[in-house]
């Protein structure tokens, strides 16, 4: 890792932890509204803790650019310079309803190019990371590349509110079981500790999945789309992240007949 990566590195974990000293009061005063329907919540939670970084980038790392959720990302260009994408929380209903399976995640390009990558699991006191050409961690310990799954043996992770009757069937009885958490951020977690087969979304955005390419790239994962293309970092869109034993059986369910759409 370059000087400069590590350094980056540094700031990034001593502004987790000043998460850590925040989120309990933020928390304690959480106030939810709702953004599209009554199932779409944002909370002060959410929106403070992308302020707090967004003053973080401005006083550390003049010049790095913010793409993320609760914010206006227009003048932004994701694909040029050091862009930041984040999910201020992911598993906002999870805040809300458990307090428990929420997570924020951070993803730090040059050009383009995924240099480093965050999923902080604060209720569990779980920073994961992936460091481009170093590998992946979980508290500091280097994570392993997870074992092959064949989709007999795989736990498998989706909405079923937005696939068609016929795709979930298959998925359920071609599979060993389901699980879904309820944050594209851990769920995509599970499948990086070979927890589960795969995690697919059939409309993620940019920081929904922002994180998961480096941890994908760095242990040998598969995260494409959901006809197996290139998933485009700036834009989302339908994504899966899979372990290799299950991946293209997952898909051929997908895409078989007249696909998973409703
Ligand atoms: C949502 C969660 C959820 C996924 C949705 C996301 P949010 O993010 O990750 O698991 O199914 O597509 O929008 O709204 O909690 O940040
Ligand atoms: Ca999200
Ligand atoms: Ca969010």
């Amino acid at each position: 890792m370059t000087e400069s990566l590590k350094q980056i590195d540094r700031l990034i974990c001593d502004w987790l932890k000043i998460v850590d000293d925040i989120l309990p009061r933020l928390i304690q005063e959480m106030h939810t509204d709702t953004k599209k329907d009554r199932f779409d919540l944002v909370t002060n939670v959410d929106k403070q803790i992308q302020d707090h970084f967004q003053t973080f980038l401005s006083n550390q790392l003049p010049g790095h650019l913010l793409l993320a959720e609760e914010k206006n990302n227009d003048d932004i260009d994701p694909y040029h310079g050091h862009v930041w994408i984040m999910d201020p929380i992911d598993g906002t209903a999870n805040l809300v309803k458990q307090q428990e399976d929420y997570c924020i995640i951070l993803g730090y390009f040059v050009d383009g190019e995924p240099k480093l990558s965050y999923i902080y699991d604060y209720p569990h006191n779980k920073l994961y990371k992936a460091i481009a050409g170093e590998g992946a961690y979980e508290n500091d310990l280097p994570m392993l590349k997870p074992a092959t799954l064949s989709i007999e043996d795989a736990i498998l992770s989706f909405n079923p509110h937005v696939l068609n009757d016929r795709t979930i069937n298959a998925l359920f009885q071609t599979s060993f079981s389901y699980r879904i958490i309820g944050s594209c951020g851990l769920d995509s977690i599970r499948v990086i500790k070979g927890q589960f087969g795969a995690h697919m979304n059939t409309n993620p955005k940019p920081w929904d999945i922002v994180a998961q390419f480096l941890f994908a790239q760095e242990l040998n994962l598969k995260m494409t789309s959901l006809d197996g293309g290139k998933v485009d970092f700036g834009k989302g869109g339908p994504f899966i992240i899979s372990n290799p034993g299950c991946h293209q059986d997952v898909l051929d369910i997908l895409n078989s007949g007249n696909g998973y759409q409703k």
